[in-house]
């Protein structure tokens, strides 16, 4: 590997990101294949120690596809990154990755795929179209009123990193307060979805469902709520910031997506 190939692919990858943060999706790919990037493909990226490691990840997650797999270790770890598209998917949207080797999955294990081209990674460090970057997280708030279903499933068909907001503290209320006085539709005395779950029903014991039933770390309830063991849902009204448990099938609940980057392994 030469060292004026390795400057060269580091400040197309810092071009694409500066690139990237006032155009999300569109990246200028200078080297290498010569695209523009418009998919982001890299899911997760992890250090491990070995690359068996990686493979492993890369298997117990259906929509893995292959990884990239650093080369050379750094401190003694490799960079692991997770793809969901296979090599023959974006070909004319990879960008040279020098170091790595791409190992694609197959029947019979994972080989070493044709290209030395890289899937750029945007999904989980910048937010999608539509959403807005605060703090550690991408919001988006929906002002359609649908049921929990509904809204659960237009986060999802965002990014499969994308769930009904988790409130995990006042601050993180007055930032989604801001979000929806902002937006020309909402009602930020309207009821609008929060994921908290309550799975027993026992009006107690909510959980973040989105979040592999963690428990919550902040709560804030309206007072004398909750109230009723059939409401297993949770709606906070933005402009009080308190919260009621709610039926998940009324049809008249706002709601916002967000992507959690520390949730979804970027940091942030
Ligand atoms: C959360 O808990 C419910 C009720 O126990 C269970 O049905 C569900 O599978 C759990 N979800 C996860 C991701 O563990
Ligand atoms: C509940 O939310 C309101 C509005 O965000 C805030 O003023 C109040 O301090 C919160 N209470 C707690 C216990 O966090």
């Amino acid at each position: 590997m030469g060292e004026g190939q390795t400057y060269f692919t580091v400040v197309a990858y810092f071009t694409a990101l500066v690139a990237a943060s006032s155009d999300a999706f569109q990246f200028t790919n200078p080297d290498g294949c010569g695209h523009d990037v418009s998919h982001s493909s890299v899911m997760m990226r992890t250090t491990q120690r070995a690359q068996s490691f990686c493979a492993l990840r890369c298997s117990q997650d259906p929509s893995c596809q292959g990884f990239n797999w650093q080369r050379e270790p750094e401190n003694g770890v490799h960079s692991c990154e997770l793809v969901d598209a296979a090599s023959d998917e974006h070909g004319s949207h990879l960008n040279v990755n020098l170091g790595f080797s791409y190992m694609e999955k197959s029947q019979s294990g994972f080989q070493s795929a044709t290209t030395t081209c890289r899937k750029l990674k945007t999904r989980d460090c910048l937010c999608p179209a539509g959403y807005s970057q605060m703090g550690c997280s991408c919001y988006k708030f929906n002002s359609a009123q649908t049921d929990f279903e509904t809204a659960q499933a237009s986060c999802r068909s965002d990014s499969p990193f994308s769930d009904i907001v988790s409130i995990d503290s006042a601050e993180e209320t007055l930032i989604l307060k801001q979000l929806v006085l902002s937006s020309e539709s909402g009602d930020a005395n309207q009821f609008t979805l929060h994921d908290a779950y309550d799975f027993d029903g026992d009006n107690q014991n909510y959980v973040h469902s989105s979040k592999g039933n963690a428990t919550l770390s902040y709560i804030n309830w309206s007072t004398n709520e909750p109230n009723n063991a059939n409401e297993l849902c949770v709606a906070f009204t933005p402009n009080s910031g308190v919260w009621f448990d709610v039926p998940c099938s009324w049809t008249t609940l706002q709601s916002i997506c967000e992507i959690d980057k520390n949730f979804n392994g970027c940091s942030c």
